[in-house]
């Protein structure tokens, strides 16, 4: 006989939120599912959702009154989002409509939905069900965006056949992928389990002679902080850094590098078998042409003239030998011109997302302990809040694992 392993959500405590659309027909298999792996739930429908799906069903299969209104209208009851926002170890909405997705964004709590959404204290989960028009409106890809910079996980939509007739993106996750994602987020958040990582971190040194280099500001805090991450998500890491003063983080397979042309070497051997790179190092633009072999002596008749060329872009030669399915993520520290600047990079690196810090703020870029990014793609924009590192690298992890 087999033993069946206890799923990650064994006794947890899981408030399944349903919207008014008609993907709500499987949030019934989804329920069946979450009480099936040994979760308790507690579903929580918007007056819409109850045109399309029977709290009769949805009681029935979670052995618990559904709750909808703030009162029950023959009894007066009044149910406690408070307190369901407490018992919940998780929340998942699924289907999320625009309109709630709208609302949740904006703290509009006309519904015990989204009231119970304000009040919860754990991690949420948004799965979006909509038709790919109203999926693809600036609104909801800037609602989706605020979401996430909330640090809500938005189980992203499917592409394919709608109950419009049309065809597109929109369709809600597969309940028993919604499942997966909350049992890998149970399970330690080991959602980079068997994953290969490629990090780059700090700066590159540009020798000049024997004692001088060409260099930068970066600490490599940031690098090192999403290498920690991943470590502990579970992902085998390679991290590729520059000179900096800092200890590898546990578990991770450390590469010292100076140069860029070394860096590339080394990013160039680990690339092939990554499943995810990210480009944060600070790459000096040139370097010089030739290195002294002995220290440049100061010359009281002449000061002397270092011709540099051109370094290698690490981040555009793994983007274009970048197969599908592998992920490449770069940074971009502005002045100005940030958001174009960035667009421009992401497009001529060939990159999937582009971290943007702008040297403006206050609290963020080369040496601080914080750090205040926005994640630019080909959808759009999310900002993030003033963090420190380790929490910018977990927000920027949650976003390349929402792609994988
Ligand atoms: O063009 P820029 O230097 O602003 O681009 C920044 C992004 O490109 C970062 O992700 C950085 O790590 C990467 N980069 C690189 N090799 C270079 C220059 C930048 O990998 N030579």
């Amino acid at each position: 006989m087999t033993a069946t392993a206890i799923s990650p959500l064994a006794g947890k405590h899981v408030v399944l939120g349903i919207c008014g659309g008609i993907a709500a027909y499987k949030s019934v298999s989804l329920l069946r599912l979450l009480v099936k792996a040994g979760a308790e739930v507690q579903v929580v429908i918007t007056p819409a959702g109850k045109e399309f799906i029977t709290p009769v069903t949805l009681s029935a299969l979670s052995q618990k009154p559904v709750v909808s209104e703030f009162f029950t209208a023959n009894t007066g009851e009044w149910h406690s989002h408070v307190d369901l926002g407490l018992w919940a170890d998780c929340m998942v909405i699924a289907p999320a409509t625009a309109s709630t997705i709208g609302k949740m964004a904006h703290g509009v709590a006309d519904n015990m939905l989204v009231t119970t959404y304000l009040s919860a204290k754990s991690q949420v989960f948004v799965a979006p069900a909509m038709d790919l028009d109203m999926m693809a409106h600036p609104s909801t890809t800037a609602n989706l965006a605020l979401l996430r910079s909330y640090g809500n996980i938005i189980i992203e939509p499917d592409t394919g056949y709608l109950a419009s007739g049309l065809t597109g993106r929109g369709r809600m996750e597969e309940p028993e992928n919604i499942v997966k994602v909350l049992e890998s987020w149970f399970a330690g958040r080991n959602d980079l389990a068997g994953r290969r990582v490629l990090i780059t971190a700090g700066p590159t040194y540009e020798k000049i002679d024997p004692v001088r280099f060409i260099g930068n500001y970066s600490s490599g805090k940031m690098g090192y902080a999403l290498a920690a991450e991943c470590a502990a998500r579970g992902a085998q890491v390679t991290l590729v850094s520059g000179p900096v003063a800092l200890e590898a983080p546990a578990g991770v397979d450390i590469v010292k590098v100076e140069s860029a042309r070394q860096m590339l070497q080394a990013c160039s051997e680990a690339f092939p078998a990554a499943d995810i790179a990210i480009m944060c190092a600070a790459v000096a633009d040139y370097a010089p042409a030739e290195t002294a072999d002995r220290k440049i002596k100061r010359e009281h008749s002449e000061v002397p003239v270092i011709h540099l060329v051109k370094n290698p872009d690490i981040a555009a030669t793994l983007g274009a030998a970048k197969k599908p399915g592998q992920i490449l993520a770069g940074f971009a520290l502005e002045t100005d011109h940030e958001a174009d600047n960035a667009a421009e990079k992401l497009s001529r690196k060939n990159l999937d997302l582009i971290v943007l810090n702008s040297l403006r703020d206050a609290g963020a870029g080369f040496g601080t302990d914080t750090n205040k990014v926005s994640i630019i793609d080909r959808a759009g924009r999310t900002d993030y809040p003033l963090k420190p590192k380790s929490e910018v690298a977990a927000d920027i992890i949650d976003n390349i694992v929402s792609r994988l």
